[in-house]
């Protein structure tokens, strides 16, 4: 039997492939995932857990929902859980497009953006980020898409991004968040990444308007991927209709996970010091390889733990041949930035959650594709 028409564009994501397709003894820089333990206070929760594992409600469990409230700042009827973040952008584009609407997204973007997009039957359209300030998000470039895409139903913007790790300013979020609001239409801010930075906290839209949609969830600052808990916050008007999808779909996110998910977010404070101690050094490990084997000088991001390094001009004519290549001869899991959209063209996407001695061998791996090729 063949697939339903809906699924006519989607294809498995190329970070999955080539991480999946890896050797064991490959380095892994290709998966955006925290490689340091889960927090401690997560690990009591789950250990402790006993008595009966309910379904509990569909808007996720009411201490949870307190909790991401007094975190973000807003109230509890604001506060949706869910399965991820993604399963978030899932819920809301569900709930709210139509076949043939439009999604604005930021190119480069995070793939599932787009896919989901697609499964929803809309038809993802690009803004630019800023090539020449490191990917960062600007007002501008968002603000002329919306004029050119009268049919934009969405818009979504992810800062730090994932994959440049660039941020963006209060002023830029504040510009787009008004110009959402004066047509109408769904703003979702992707922050999954706000609390892994270097030094000064990116904004979030929450600061400079009430109009709009968070996500985020415990799998990145919190070191909590694989427990698969995620929010929206917002107006309770989008949050309803985003439950329904949700509901129907998977019920809720596992009872254990949110109580687990509770006690990360209590414990945020101490959680988030040590997360960023984590990155810094895979940071620290990263700058100085990347120094010694290919001659760069990097800045560190404005946040997550992604390098979008330029490719070689050898690579540029098939970037994903390079990339396999990369992982098939010379042992290391990066993932071409055309994955991201077109604007990732000439980049690569170099994770580095992995651990340090990982990053400093990978990037020894790399050194004769980029200094030979
Ligand atoms: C920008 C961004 N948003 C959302 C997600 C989804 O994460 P989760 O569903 O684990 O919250 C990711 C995961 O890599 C991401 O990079």
């Amino acid at each position: 039997m063949l697939p339903a028409h809906r699924l006519s564009h989607l294809k498995p994501s190329p970070i999955r492939i080539l991480s999946e397709g890896a050797s064991p003894s490959a380095i892994p820089l290709g998966l955006g995932e925290p490689t340091w333990d889960l927090p401690h206070a997560a690990q009591k929760a789950l250990h402790e857990t006993r008595g009966p594992c309910p379904y509990g409600p569909n808007f996720g469990l009411p201490e949870l929902r307190d909790a991401v409230a007094r975190f973000h700042g807003a109230h509890r009827d604001e506060v949706l859980i869910t399965c991820g973040s993604e399963g978030g952008i899932f819920s809301l584009f569900l709930a709210f497009l139509n076949p043939g609407d439009e999604v604005l997204v930021p190119d480069p973007y995070f793939p599932a953006y787009t896919s989901l997009a697609l499964l929803a039957e809309a038809i993802p359209v690009t803004y630019a980020l800023d090539k020449e300030d490191r990917f960062r998000l600007k007002a501008g470039p968002l603000l002329a898409a919306l004029e050119t895409h009268p049919k934009v139903k969405a818009v979504v913007v992810n800062a730090p991004s994932n994959p440049t790790g660039a941020a963006t300013s209060a002023e830029d979020l504040r510009c787009i968040a008004e110009a959402c609001e004066a047509r109408g239409v769904m703003l979702v801010s992707d922050e999954v990444y706000r609390d892994l930075h270097y030094g000064v906290r990116p904004p979030s839209l929450r600061d400079v308007s009430n109009y709009g949609l968070i996500l985020s969830s415990v799998s990145k600052a919190w070191g909590g991927a694989g427990l698969r808990v995620g929010w929206i916050v917002g107006d309770p008007q989008w949050l309803g209709p985003a439950r329904t999808v949700h509901g129907y779909a998977v019920t809720g996110a596992a009872h254990p996970a949110q109580r687990a998910a509770l006690a990360l977010i209590e414990d945020s404070e101490s959680i988030f010091i040590s997360a960023r101690k984590e990155i810094r050094a895979r940071w620290e490990a990263l700058a100085a390889a990347l120094k010694s084997h290919l001659g760069h000088d990097a800045e560190p991001p404005d946040g997550a733990f992604y390098h979008f390094i330029a490719l070689p001009d050898s690579a540029l004519a098939d970037p994903m041949a390079f990339c396999l290549g990369l992982r098939d001869e010379g042992g290391v899991v990066l993932v071409p930035g055309s994955t991201f959209g077109p604007g990732g063209a000439a980049h690569a996407r170099l994770s580095f959650a992995a651990f340090p001695h990982q990053i400093t061998e990978g990037v020894k791996r790399m050194a004769p594709f980029w200094n030979s090729k």
